[in-house]
């Protein structure tokens, strides 16, 4: 197959959660820009339709619906609207971050919550689209994870900042690159491929200080900048990486190296 179609997406139906958000949009973009006929779902309306919009007017097909992760009768009319619109689901980008936990002292009730959504409803999103996606044949499953799901935060870079790095989200995020490798052996036999990305931090309006410290300890000398995060999940969702499976790639600027 030539290089071109192995990554495009030509024909594909993809859901993205938290298709507006950070990291989202870029995603989204992606993978309109690879063909792929694209919906975001998020809790409100309202960012995701403004991208819908502001893509249609450059010609991508991006829809915009919503969905709680954390609900699983939300979870069901989401598989039912992507079922009615387009009879399938090719590549599913399990993108959606819920960050009720800002630091270790937080009380407990906020851990609960996150696990409310980033553990269970996080599952069961998985678990229901990957059964849409098995009923249409197969296809492609993406979870975004993170660098802190594999390793521990340098609390240093944080010193004299307001910033910090919260115990559930590292919790959940090396749960989810566990999960990501329990799948890829559960959902083969219904060709459904599963892999994860970890990206480190998208840069924004970080603390001068913390971002000093971050870019002198990166090999790459940077925080990752929204182009970072396209090619590779277009990648994992298209037949270019059709022999990959159950694998977690680092994006992280050598940081980790
Ligand atoms: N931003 C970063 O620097 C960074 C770094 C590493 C990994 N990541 C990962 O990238 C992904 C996106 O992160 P981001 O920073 O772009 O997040 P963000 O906060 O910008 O977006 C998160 C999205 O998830 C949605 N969401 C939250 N709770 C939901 C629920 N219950 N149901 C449905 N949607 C819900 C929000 O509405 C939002 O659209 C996450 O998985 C995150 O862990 C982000």
């Amino acid at each position: 197959m030539h290089l071109a179609d192995l990554l495009s997406l030509k024909g594909k139906v993809c859901l993205v959660t938290g298709g507006a958000g950070l990291y989202g949009r870029h995603i989204t973009e992606a993978l309109a820009e690879a063909g792929g006929t694209v919906v975001t779902a998020s809790r409100s309306l309202e960012a995701g339709q403004h991208l819908a919009d502001e893509l249609a007017r450059r010609g991508l097909a991006v829809a915009a619906l919503t969905v709680d992760q954390a609900d699983h009768e939300s979870v069901m009319q989401l598989k039912a609207e992507l079922e009615q619109r387009h009879g399938r689901l090719d590549v599913f980008i399990n993108n959606a971050v819920a960050r009720p936990m800002k630091r270790y002292e937080d009380p407990l009730a906020a851990w609960a919550e996150s696990m409310r959504v980033n553990a269970t409803g996080m599952f069961d999103i998985t678990r229901e689209m990957a059964d849409l996606i098995a009923r249409g044949g197969g296809g492609s499953i993406v979870n975004i994870a993170s660098m802190q799901g594999v390793y521990a935060p340098d609390f240093m870079l944080y010193e004299g900042t307001a910033m910090d790095s919260p115990p559930d989200y590292h919790f959940h995020k090396g749960g989810l690159i566990t999960l990501t490798r329990y799948l890829a052996r559960k959902l083969a036999t219904r060709n459904i491929r599963v892999n994860a990305v970890s990206p480190g931090g998208l840069l924004g309006d970080q603390d001068p200080q913390f971002l000093g410290r971050y870019n002198q300890k990166v090999p790459l000398g940077r925080m990752a900048l929204p182009d970072d995060i396209k090619g590779v999940v277009v990648f994992l969702a298209s037949p270019a990486s059709a022999y990959i499976t159950g694998e977690n790639i680092l994006m992280d600027g050598g940081l980790h190296a």
